[in-house]
Formats: C-alpha cells, structure tokens, sequence
C-alpha cells in the first residue's frame, strides 16, 4: 500500500488537528446540547494517584461483552491526574436524595468537602462507592481516546453494588430533574 493509500484509510490519531470553529458556533453547540437530558453520575477513583471525583452526563454503555463502559473526562479536571493514574473508576448513578451532593461534584469545592456530604464504601477497586446510588459501576479502564479537549476512557466493569430504589436525577436546561 502506498503512503498515500495508507493516510487516505487511517482513522484519525491524536494528533488529527481540531478543526477551528467560532466562540458564536461553540457557545450555540453548548446552548443545543442543553438540550440533550442526560442522568448525573458522580465518578470517584481512589488509590496512588490520590482520591477524586466529579459529576459526569458524559457517561454510556459500550458492550456486554465485556461489560464495559464510557465516560469522557476534561483534561483540565482536578480528576485527570488522579482518574488516569489509578486507572480505576467508579460511576455512581444518582438519584434524586443526591441534588445537592451532585452540584458539590459538578463545581469547584475542595475534594475533601466533597467527600465529606456523603457515605462511602468500595468494591473490588478502592474507587468510593457512594451510599444510596441508583447503581454503582466499579471500573477498571482499559483503553484512553484523546479527542478535543476531553479524553474518552473505555472501562471494564468488574463490580456491581446492589440496586437501590429512587428517582433517577437528570441535568436538562442547565438544571436538575428527577423522573
Ligand atoms: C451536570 C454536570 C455534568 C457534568 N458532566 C461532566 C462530564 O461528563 N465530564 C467532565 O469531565 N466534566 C463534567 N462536568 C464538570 C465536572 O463535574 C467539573 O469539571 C468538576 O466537578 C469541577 O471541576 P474541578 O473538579 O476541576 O474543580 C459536569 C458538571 C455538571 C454540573
């Protein structure tokens, strides 16, 4: 295959430059994906890399085979270092008793107030297992995407905490919802 063959086929890599858009063209995509409700998760990890954890929309299931899953993390995160050194997250799906608790995870509160409004436990990952969550995903993460300014970590679940009953909190219109 030739080189130009070759470039014509590759998928795009890291390096693929973002294409330039304007402030008016970022500031309608944000006010459109507004739009777009989406379940608040909080998403812990613990271990070397230190103890963190933000509130996420971003995340979706990939396979059952493996059972894995999605979540996109901002590179400029106080999670970052911590999520992408430990290598290991747990999504925490909310519910409505966990309003408050997600606009501590969705702003800039220092971790250890963050922590501290809630009750915590682990499953085979040290990532903290927050008290009362819909469902709680404990990950391992496999695979790490670059794209924009956000990376996409690819997890493989490999614990489950038991159901808890609730309404599930969504974040539509800049705003909370439970249904
Ligand atoms: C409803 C909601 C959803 C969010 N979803 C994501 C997300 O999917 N990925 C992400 O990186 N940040 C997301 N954020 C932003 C982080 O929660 C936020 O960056 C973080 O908590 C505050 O930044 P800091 O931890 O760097 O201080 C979301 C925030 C809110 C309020």
């Amino acid at each position: 295959m030739s080189k130009t063959d070759a470039e014509a086929t590759s998928t795009p890599s890291p390096e693929t430059p973002v294409t330039a858009v304007s402030e008016e063209f970022r500031i309608g995509f944000r006010n459109a994906m507004s739009r777009l409700g989406a379940a608040v998760s909080i998403v812990t990890t613990d271990g070397p890399g230190g103890r963190a954890g933000f509130a996420a929309t971003a995340v979706c299931s990939v396979s059952d085979t493996p059972p894995s899953l999605l979540v996109c993390i901002n590179r400029n995160s106080s999670a970052y270092q911590p999520v992408t050194t430990n290598r290991v997250l747990c999504v925490n799906v909310t519910s409505d008793q966990h309003r408050a608790l997600s606009q501590l995870f969705g702003g800039k509160t220092p971790i250890d107030e963050r922590f501290a409004a809630a009750t915590w436990s682990t499953l085979e990952t040290a990532s903290p297992v927050l008290e009362g969550a819909l469902e709680s995903f404990d990950c391992r993460i496999r695979d790490i995407f670059q794209s924009g300014s956000h990376d996409i970590l690819v997890c493989d679940v490999v614990a489950l905490k038991d159901r808890s009953e609730g309404s599930s909190l969504i974040y539509f219109n800049r705003a909370y919802h439970t249904i």
